[in-house]
């Protein structure tokens, strides 16, 4: 069982190797990638690739190589069918996984035109468990212990961070971020950036993300990126001087939903006002310690003139009812 476990390790090198001779090969793959703003160091350092568009050429390479398809199959690179077996990732840019440890866990693979699933990944298999590894971690790890990470959605955001310097980045693959990678972010440091996609998506993921974050204990700020964007296109319009002024501007993440729920709404009208003490009320529902609801009450005061009083008296009704 456990010398499955390093095969399956092994195959997956081995495909990472395979894919990125294939895209040395491809110029135009390359050229796809250079065009969104990667240099040919930053793609053999993340050891980026392409998968053939063909249903047998890793099954093929990999057999020769002498692994059985039923291992192929349990590392995840091939499907079954009722034809036999082939290749899960055709015709798209190959993103190698990796562990803290470096090692290849599994892949993504994204198309090169807009068809869908824009991002195909591995399935589970005995090294690739969702939700519990960081992409780009092993790379942060390289320059020492950080002292923060910043937490981005995607791929290209965390190695276009990279490349321009932004090096204790890393991605939560997919926007859900879970318990199990916020106690791995705790192992290295306490403080963490969250800087999601700015969309609907992006936005209900951070709210997601404070609340998985501040059980786990970490100190969160959050990185605001205007009009729509991601990270990897902001940094193609604006360039990454500009991205380091969101990080210096980003705020406490119970700071930064209360000015996100106040941004939409007039105070000076009491339908506004209405709304605005509930949603603080819910954002205070995600402290714990009596300290801090005082204190962010007191900066709801601040912010908006509505005496802390009356926000404590309804986060003790909304917990009453809650219980
Ligand atoms: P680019 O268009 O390449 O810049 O992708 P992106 O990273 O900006 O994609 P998006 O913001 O839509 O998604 C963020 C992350 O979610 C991606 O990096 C993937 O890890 C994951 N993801 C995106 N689309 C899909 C999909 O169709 N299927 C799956 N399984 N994951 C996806
Ligand atoms: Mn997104
Ligand atoms: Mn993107
Ligand atoms: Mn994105
Ligand atoms: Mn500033």
């Amino acid at each position: 069982k456990n010398s499955e476990v390093e095969k399956i390790y092994e195959i997956n090198i081995l495909a990472a190797r395979y894919f990125y001779s294939n895209l040395q090969q491809n110029g135009d793959k390359v050229k796809y990638l250079l065009d969104r703003g990667l240099d040919i160091k930053t793609i053999k350092r993340f050891g980026l690739g392409y998968s053939l568009n063909s249903y047998t050429s890793l099954l093929d390479y990999l057999k020769k190589k002498g692994y059985n398809e039923d291992l192929l199959l349990k590392a995840g690179l091939v499907l079954k069918g009722g034809k036999g077996y082939y290749d899960r990732f055709r015709n798209r840019i190959m993103f190698p996984v990796f562990d803290y440890k470096g090692r290849v866990i599994g892949f993504g693979g994204r198309v090169l035109d807009d068809s869908k699933p824009k991002y195909l990944n591995s399935p589970e298999t005995p090294v690739f468990k969702k939700g519990t590894n960081l992409y780009g971690l092993n790379f942060v790890l390289k320059n020492g212990v950080p002292n923060d990470l910043i937490i981005v959605e995607g791929y290209m955001d965390c190695i276009k961070l990279h490349q321009h310097g932004v090096i204790n980045t890393v991605a939560s693959l997919g926007t859900a971020l879970t318990k199990e990678q916020a106690k791995l972010i705790k192992r290295y440091c306490n403080n963490v950036y969250l800087c999601y996609d700015s969309d609907a998506a992006g936005k209900a993921a951070t709210l997601r993300g404070i609340e998985v974050l501040h059980s786990e204990g970490l100190d969160i700020k959050i990185i605001n990126i205007p009009k729509g964007k991601d990270p990897d296109e902001f940094i193609n319009d604006y360039g990454v001087e500009e991205f380091k002024k969101l990080i210096q501007d980003a705020l406490p993440a119970i700071e930064h939903l209360i000015m996100a729920a106040k941004s939409n709404k007039n105070l000076d009208n009491p339908r506004d006002r209405v709304m605005f003490i509930k949603e603080v009320v819910d954002i205070l529902r995600i402290l714990n310690d009596e300290v801090e609801v005082q204190a962010y009450a007191a900066k709801a005061y601040e912010l908006t003139g509505i005496a802390p009083h009356v926000i404590l008296e309804q986060l003790n009704i909304a917990r009453k009812m809650k219980n």
